[in-house]
Parts: structure tokens; C-alpha cells; sequence
């Protein structure tokens, strides 16, 4: 048994966290630009403090990130000696409409995406592209509240259809909303959204995702008209909910919470409103809009795949005050004894990747997609930027053979692995470059200071060979 041989290997990043070129090229600015290190940062993200202009004590990491804006022909050169199959990159809204909205598009973006495709099929790696990464433009916020406003759906189905249509042929694989649930723990950054003091919450947000739902099955539509070769996925934050012990009630609370976060996969993958989501507006109160014409685009048009970012499982409890919580983790879960902890408090669980797998293929039937999944942590390079980071060998080796077994014994059909950060960026929590995840070190540090060098670390001539036996040879080299 083996993976089949199709199988799409390769590496993951976004616009806002490798770029840079911040307004370079006539971009506009976009809701990351103005996420600060520091200690502002969570409260900005969760749409609590209002940072829209940009402040000059701040340093903002997006500003210039790793500059692939101005080094990307040496960065696909480095993914193809790693053998890649498929790179999975995001487009800026902001660098082809840089008020989100404008009537023509600004050729100089398009341009610099058409030479990254041209680039990369080249070297006969296929793109897999996600339309929207944690990106928000700053005149759509200004101007309509950003997702609570339905207008912005036309917004962002004119950019997608803008660069379906300029880039057919050279890309057939799309991601319409990355991590589309993080807009409920992460409404800035995943909505840009910003509450005023008197509105309910709850209620925006679940208004913001209606439209993100709709705006994403128009564009599954209009991705099929456009090219029939198109596959749409949707994009969950994966990591399912453990009960924290066998009570009943642990486990109900498990179930609700997997509720909570699949919400939104259910929509896209199924077509219709999970009637657990209909009873809680109800049951909370909250007056979500939708129209006729909403439920019918909804209903026909169910994504073609699932794909999910993979770091860690969650635990949960019906009484979770008597537990200790994990640190730095986005989802609030319970400390799991049996897992061990990155340097950043994130559970460390392969196993619970064939459990996701396997959970969401008896959900949903469809092909799915790991796009994201590392470690991230803190390397050490020499003097020439060499980094021996086999702990970065072992966390990877230990959830290809989990996602193999999912494959060759348990039957889920998988499309492909992406792991997360292939190249060393500028983390999505804190900011901070220290946290890395690539096979390539980047020379620069929290500050943004640094050579900006690229180098190989000792995974990345694992992962050469790892693709070209196509995940069969797993050994460290020596
Ligand atoms: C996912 C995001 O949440 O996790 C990425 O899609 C992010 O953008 C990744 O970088 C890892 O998180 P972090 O905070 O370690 O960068």
C-alpha cells in the first residue's frame, strides 16, 4: 500500500506574511498591515481595539515580511530542488485592487502574479492558490464595515473573478476563505471586523460569515464557468474536541464545540445551514439576514474539496474550571497529559490528525486536503545558516505516517500535504519570526533586522527525499 502517485506534495505560505513590498507596486493596504508585534497585537485581532491607521511606535512584521515580493525566483527555485508538487501561496486582494473595489484592476499585481505562475509552472509545480488569507482591505473596512456589510460580497467575487479569468490555465486549484472559522475567535484578522461597545457580537459575526458563505459559493459557481478544470476547496482550522474524561457530558461538549468550528464546512461542503447552527440563532437570539436567492446559490454550489490546516488536537470539558488550560493556544482547551507541548504551548498530536482525517471524510465525503501543518519553533543556525533541526523531522515524520495510515489503512481519500511556513515567515499569532516552521531559514529576526539570506536547514534534504519516494522514505539523512 502507498499514497497514489498523483499525490501533491509541497509547502504552504500567505501574501501577508512573506511578501512585504507593503505599498509597493500600487498596493493598497490590507487588515494584517496593521497587526503590530507586541502587546496590542491580540486585542487589535479580536476586532476589540481600533488600530486603522497606522501608528509609528508600532512595528508592523507584514510591512516587509521575508520580501518573497522581491525575492520569489530564488525562493521557487528552492521549492523545486525540494521536488514540490504544488505550492500553495495566497493572492493579495490589496496589490490587484488596492481599495478592494475599484473598477479595474491594478496590472502591476496581476503582473506580478502572472510571472510567480509562469515561474512556477516552469518547474512543473502546480499552484494552489487561496483568494483570501487573512486579508481584508482597509477601504473596505472604512467604508462598509468590512464582512457585516453584504456589498461586500460583490467586492470579492469581482477580484476573484478578475483573477480566475486573467489566470486560467495556469491555475486550476483555489481556496476561497482561509481558515474561515478563525472570524469567530479572530474577527479582525479572519473578518475586519472592528465592534462598536453597543452591538452584539455574536450577531455580526455570524452575519459576517453569512456573507463570507455566500460570497465563497458564488465564486465555487463562477470558478466552474470560468474553467471546468477549476476545484474549489473551502478551509477549516482543523483539530477536533477529545472529552476530557469518558462522562457523557465531556463528551456532549465535545460535540458541541466540533459544532462550533464545522459550522462552516457544513455550510460549504453540504450546501445548507446545519439545523444546530438554525436552533442556536434561534435559541441566542440572533436575526442573521438571508435571502431567498443566499440559500439557493448555497445549495448549489458545495465546494469540490475540503482542506484543513492541522496543528493540534483540543480537549475539552463539561467542567473546565477544574483543569489547567493550554497556553498560547487560539482555541481555549484543556492541558492533554498525554501530549507533549511546542515551545509555544500547542499540543503535539499525529495521531489526532488521522482521527481529524477520518473525522471529516465520514462527515463530509469528499476528497480533503492537509494545506497547513509544522512546528513552529526556535532554530539555532551556524555561521553559514545551517540549522540541524531534526526535532522539526521527527514532529513532521510522526504526521505523514499518520495521515498515510488514514490513507492506506483507513481508506480517506487525501489530495495532498502542504506542510506550513516552507520557507520561514513571519508567524500569524504573535508576529514573531523567531517562530519558524520552514526547511529554508530566512536571516531576520523579531525586529525585521537581517540579511534576509535564505538557507537549507537539514529537513530540507529530508523533504526532498521524503516527495521523491513519495513519502515511503521517512529516514533522517545523515
Ligand atoms: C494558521 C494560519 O492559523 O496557522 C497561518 O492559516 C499561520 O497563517 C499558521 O501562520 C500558524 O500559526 P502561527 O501563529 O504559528 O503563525
Amino acid at each position: 500500500m502507498a499514497l497514489p502517485k498523483e499525490f501533491l506534495w509541497g509547502g504552504a505560505t500567505a501574501a501577508n506574511q512573506t511578501e512585504g513590498g507593503m505599498l509597493e507596486g500600487g498596493r493598497g493596504l490590507t487588515n494584517t498591515d496593521l497587526l503590530p508585534i507586541g502587546a496590542d497585537r491580540a486585542a487589535i485581532a479580536a476586532g476589540k481595539l481600533n488600530n486603522l491607521e497606522r501608528k509609528a511606535d508600532y512595528f508592523y512584521p507584514s510591512e516587509n515580511a521575508i520580501d518573497m515580493y522581491h525575492h520569489y525566483l530564488e525562493d521557487i527555485q528552492l521549492f523545486a530542488e525540494m521536488g514540490f508538487k504544488v505550492y500553495r501561496m495566497s493572492l493579495s486582494w490589496t496589490r490587484i485592487f488596492p481599495n478592494g473595489d475599484d473598477e479595474t484592476p491594478n496590472e502591476a499585481g496581476l503582473v506580478f502574479y502572472e510571472k510567480i505562475f509562469q515561474e512556477l509552472k516552469k518547474h512543473k509545480i502546480e499552484p494552489l492558490v487561496t483568494l483570501a488569507h487573512f486579508d481584508v482591505p482597509v477601504a473596505l473596512i472604512k467604508k462598509y464595515g468590512a464582512w457585516r456589510d453584504r456589498r461586500m460580497i460583490d467586492a470579492y467575487v469581482h477580484y476573484a473573478e478578475t483573477v480566475m479569468t486573467r489566470f486560467k490555465g495556469l491555475v486550476r486549484y483555489w481556496l476561497t476563505v482561509n481558515e474561515i472559522n478563525i472570524l469567530l475567535h479572530q474577527p479582525f484578522v479572519g473578518g475586519g471586523l472592528i465592534f462598536s461597545e453597543d452591538e452584539n457580537v455574536e450577531e455580526v459575526k455570524y452575519q459576517a460569515a453569512h456573507h463570507q458563505l455566500v460570497a465563497s459559493a458564488r465564486v465555487t459557481e463562477l470558478a466552474h464557468k470560468i474553467d471546468p478544470e477549476n476545484q474549489v476547496g473551502c478551509m477549516l482550522a482543523g483539530g477536533s474536541h477529545y472529552p476530557y474524561t469518558c462522562r457523557p457530558e465531556d463528551y456532549f461538549e465535545a460535540i458541541q464545540r466540533d459544532h462550533g468550528e464545522y459550522f462552516f464546512i457544513d455550510v460549504q461542503a453540504r450546501g445548507r445551514y446545519p439545523r444546530y447552527a438554525l436552533k442556536k440563532f434561534e435559541r441566542e437570539g440572533l436575526s442573521i439576514q438571508m435571502t431567498e436567492e443566499d440559500l439557493k446559490v448555497l445549495a448549489e454550489n458545495p465546494v469540490d474539496f475540503v482542506s484543513f490546516s492541522y496543528y493540534a488536537s483540543r480537549t475539552v470539558s463539561s467542567h473546565p474550571e477544574d483543569y489547567e488550560a493550554t497556553t498560547g493556544n487560539l482555541f481555549k482547551s484543556i492541558k492533554n497529559p498525554y501530549l507533549p507541548s511546542t515551545e509555544w504551548g500547542w499540543q503535539i498530536d499525529p495521531q489526532g490528525l488521522r482521527n481529524s482525517l477520518n473525522q471529516l471524510y465520514d462527515r463530509y465525503q469528499k476528497p480533503l486536503f492537509i494545506v497547513e501543518n509544522g512546528l513552529g519553533a526556535k532554530d539555532q543556525p551556524d555561521e553559514n545558516g545551517y540549522v540541524d533541526d531534526e526535532y522539526r523531522i521527527d514532529y513532521m515524520r510522526e504526521h505523514i505516517k499518520a495521515f498515510k495510515a488514514a490513507v492506506e489503512v483507513d481508506g480517506v481519500e487525501l489530495m495532498g500535504y502542504t506542510s506550513w511556513g516552507c520557507i520561514d515567515l513571519t508567524a500569524a499569532s504573535t508576529g514573531q519570526m523567531s517562530k519558524r516552521y520552514g526547511f529554508i531559514y530566512v536571516d531576520c529576526d523579531d525586529e525585521g533586522k537581517g540579511s534576509l539570506k535564505r538557507s537549507k536547514k537539514k529537513s530540507f534534504d529530508w523533504y526532498k527525499q521524503v516527495i521523491v519516494s513519495n513519502g515511503e522514505d521517512l529516514t533522517s539523512p545523515q
